[in-house]
């Protein structure tokens, strides 16, 4: 009998903390930081973001999406023996948020680390999770994206700070005798390191270098627009599909005119995309399960759809996992 991952359930959690177009560029103006709703909207599709408050972390996001996604699944925690945490956002140094988060979970005892892939991180620990159920390691997992990007934001710069929120989703993934994911296709370009990142580390310490978010939004852009085709076409090819075999195509949550690219080279009608950005904004690594678990719960995606997962960002690192859900 072959052994395949399937999703059984989603789940995800936004920060009550909810900031309009607007509402950020008053708060911005405070500081002499000129931006308008008008140029957010036109130039990214974003209307609004949350932000955590202080004192919450990436782990507690990610305990309310873990918890919602294991009710829709039908099991506890206890059931659970992998968890993946991709995350830029990381509680701690170390140890891993994941580890973190499966003692507020109280699903002590399997196995526990993160994913570091930025905003590809979530397509990245789907198919390490998927790849460990396939193999027999791990029989039920929960793969989870979750971020409190607004902690690593310089909000003096208005080229990103209007950009990027915070939230986390999750899905649980479980052995199978019928496919769900059907094929992934990851990649990195260390090249590119520098177009974006956060250069700060901790040393004797102190923290050396700039803590905060450094991005060449041309750059990523151009870069993005051509690998999420090249990402998209790969996958389908693995698992013997096409274009038009794609119910859904949920792309990494960062701006729309990347998503209407995507869509426009994949030949696929804008009403097969999930958007959840105007929303969102960027919640980097959580952006993709947010999505997902959004249009699940809009009742769009359903049991039985044809799923193209992609994500996109720093490293530069890239990826697409097509899926049956
Ligand atoms: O999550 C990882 C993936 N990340 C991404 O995919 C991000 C990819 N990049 C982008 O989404 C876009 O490049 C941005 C949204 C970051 C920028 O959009 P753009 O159309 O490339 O704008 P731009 O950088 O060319 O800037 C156009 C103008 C500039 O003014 P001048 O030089 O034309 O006078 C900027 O100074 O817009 C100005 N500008 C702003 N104005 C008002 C930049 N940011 C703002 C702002 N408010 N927040």
């Amino acid at each position: 009998m072959n052994r395949y991952s399937r999703i059984t359930g989603t789940g995800s959690f936004l920060p009550p903390r909810r900031l309009t177009n607007a509402e950020l560029a008053a708060q911005l103006a405070v500081q002499g930081v000129e931006t308008s709703d008008e140029w957010i909207v036109e130039r990214t599709g974003i209307r609004a973001r949350h932000f955590a408050d202080d004192g919450v972390f990436s782990s507690d996001l990610a305990l309310e999406a873990c918890k919602s996604a294991l009710q829709a699944a039908g099991l506890t925690a206890q059931d659970i023996d992998l968890i993946i945490v991709a995350t830029s956002t990381p509680d701690m140094v170390f140890p891993s948020t994941a580890c973190i988060l499966q003692n507020k979970l109280g699903a002590n005892g399997g196995a526990a680390f993160d994913v570091q892939a930025v905003c590809s991180g979530f397509v990245y620990a789907l198919t390490v999770a998927d790849a460990m159920i396939r193999t027999g390691s791990s029989k039920r997992a929960l793969v989870v994206g979750a971020e409190v990007f607004s902690r690593i934001l310089d909000f003096k710069d208005r080229t990103t700070c209007v950009l990027f929120g915070d939230g986390a989703g999750a899905v649980v993934l479980e052995a199978s005798d019928t496919p769900g994911i059907l094929a992934s296709d990851l990649h990195a370009d260390g090249k590119h390191v520098g177009i974006l990142c956060v250069p700060g580390h901790v040393s004797n310490g102190h923290i050396l270098g700039d803590p905060l978010l450094k991005m060449d939004g041309q750059a990523v852009f151009k870069l993005a627009v051509g690998v999420l085709e090249e990402a998209a076409r790969a996958t389908l090819a693995k698992a013997n599909l096409t274009e038009a075999d794609i119910d859904w195509l949920i792309p990494h949550q960062a701006n729309i005119r990347i998503m209407q690219s995507t869509a426009r080279k994949l030949k696929l009608p804008m009403d097969k995309v999930v958007v959840t950005v105007d929303q969102h904004g960027n919640t980097s690594a959580a952006s993709i399960p947010l999505a997902l678990d959004t249009a699940v719960r809009q009742g769009k995606v359903k049991p039985g759809d044809t799923l193209m997962l992609e994500g996109v960002g720093g490293g530069f690192t890239w990826g697409a996992v097509l899926l049956n859900l």
